[in-house]
């Protein structure tokens, strides 16, 4: 795959720890459903990196891996468009998490905010494991096995992002060179006579020891100039100027999505660990009671109360769904005392299970049918496997691991 190739390629994962929720929907897969039509998508299940946290009870995880794809599926993710795999159904995965740890230092591991920042947030569990550390290179490893160009990542994620790209420089800057690449590199400037051989190393110098672009140019001018010397060779004196060879695994950058908006029923954000969610594909009966029995503004106790909408997580949900006339209607008649709760609630009520609608819909026949999501899933993991050999075929011999 060129490098081209790898700008089209996007793959992002998701970790199976319990039923998505309106907020996942909003700030996700919203956006993944809207990647796939644009982009070579790759989206996996991350059931390893779930073990790193949750490895004393894993039943989370099993259950939560199948939900989670007809999650998916629900809200929009096309198996014709998207490819979608479980990560320990591609062991090459591991074997490339092993390899990239040979030349990863651990002061890259250590030095990732979500290292210390996760042991300090969830200390009733202990992660001072080895592959709790090791979890932004096992997600390297997803990412550079598939040559991803882009990768959709929260905020909190794009630290990760940013050590791949490292390992992935590291790496091409070890093994991107074929054996003997100096000699031939060498024999490449000799080729070009004594002065323009003499000038090429002097900005070659220049370039490597003090970032001097001109010289770079300068040189580039040099080579191309030289009709005499074959292609095959200007290629070389190219890449030698720089230092490096090729590149064999391409650095990824994060496509940062947007910070989900979401309110929960709370007003705070919608999180699992708030219990303040609705879940993508929870029964209508259910959400109409959750929005029903919501907490309002706490001035507001009698009908006859004028209350404020900014002390209230109802407003926050008029915000995400209402339209313009809608929340002048609430506006004022909240604070007048105009309307009363539950009317203010209806229209969020009819909002949110309109767009509950086709997701329920979408979801029934991957409900009706579980070996209809085994099926697509087993296509997906074929696929991220021929894609995951390929890489690591070349890595191994990058590596000088190719001997039989
Ligand atoms: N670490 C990500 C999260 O917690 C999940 C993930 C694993 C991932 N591997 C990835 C995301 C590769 C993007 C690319 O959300
Ligand atoms: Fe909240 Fe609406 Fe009641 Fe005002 S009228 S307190 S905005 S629910």
């Amino acid at each position: 795959m060129s490098s081209v190739e790898s700008q089209q390629r996007v793959l992002s994962g998701m970790r199976p720890t319990g039923k998505l929720h309106l907020g996942h929907y909003h700030g996700v897969l919203k956006n993944w459903v809207e990647l796939q039509h644009d982009f070579d998508c790759f989206f996996f299940v991350a059931d390893w990196h779930a073990l790193t946290t949750h490895y004393e009870n894993p039943h989370v995880i099993e259950q939560s891996v199948w939900d989670m794809v007809i999650d998916w599926l629900a809200a929009g993710v096309n198996p014709g468009s998207a490819t979608m795999f479980i990560q320990s159904r591609v062991p090459e995965h591991a074997e490339l998490h092993l390899l990239l740890s040979m030349i990863t230092p651990l002061g890259w591991l250590e030095r990732v905010p979500t290292y210390k920042d996760q042991q300090e947030k969830l200390k009733e569990k202990d992660l001072a494991t080895y592959g709790f550390l090791g979890y932004p290179l096992l997600q390297s490893a997803d990412i550079l096995m598939y040559r991803a160009g882009r990768v959709p990542v929260g905020a909190d994620q794009v630290s990760h992002v940013e050590m791949t790209r490292e390992v992935a420089r590291r790496f091409n800057h070890l093994y991107g060179k074929d054996p003997g690449y100096e000699d031939q590199a060498e024999a490449a400037i000799q080729k070009m006579g004594k002065k323009n051989a003499k000038l090429y190393r002097g900005l070659r110098t220049r370039f490597l020891e003090q970032g001097d672009e001109e010289a770079l140019e300068t040189a580039q001018a040099i080579i191309q100039a030289q009709q005499n010397v074959s292609l095959g060779d200007r290629e070389r004196l190219f890449g030698y100027i720089e230092g490096g060879g090729k590149v064999i695994l391409p650095e990824p950058h994060p496509l940062l999505t947007p910070a989900a908006k979401m309110p929960g029923l709370d007003g705070q954000k919608m999180s699992k660990s708030y219990g303040n969610t609705i879940g993508l594909r929870e029964d209508p009966d259910t959400v109409v009671k959750k929005i029903r029995t919501m907490q309002t503004d706490p001035q507001r106790v009698r009908l006859t109360d004028p209350g404020d909408p900014d002390k209230c997580p109802v407003w926050q949900l008029h915000e995400v769904y209402s339209d313009e006339s809608t929340k002048k209607w609430v506006q004022e008649g909240c604070r007048s005392a105009g309307i009363g709760c539950l009317d203010c609630k209806k229209p969020v009520i009819e909002a949110v299970l309109a767009e509950q609608k086709p997701i329920h819909e979408r979801a029934k026949q991957y409900e009706d049918d579980p070996e209809l999501v085994r099926s697509i899933i087993a296509e997906g993991t074929e696929k991220a496997r021929d894609a995951a050999k390929a890489t690591l075929e070349e890595v191994r011999r990058a590596m000088g691991l190719s001997y039989r």
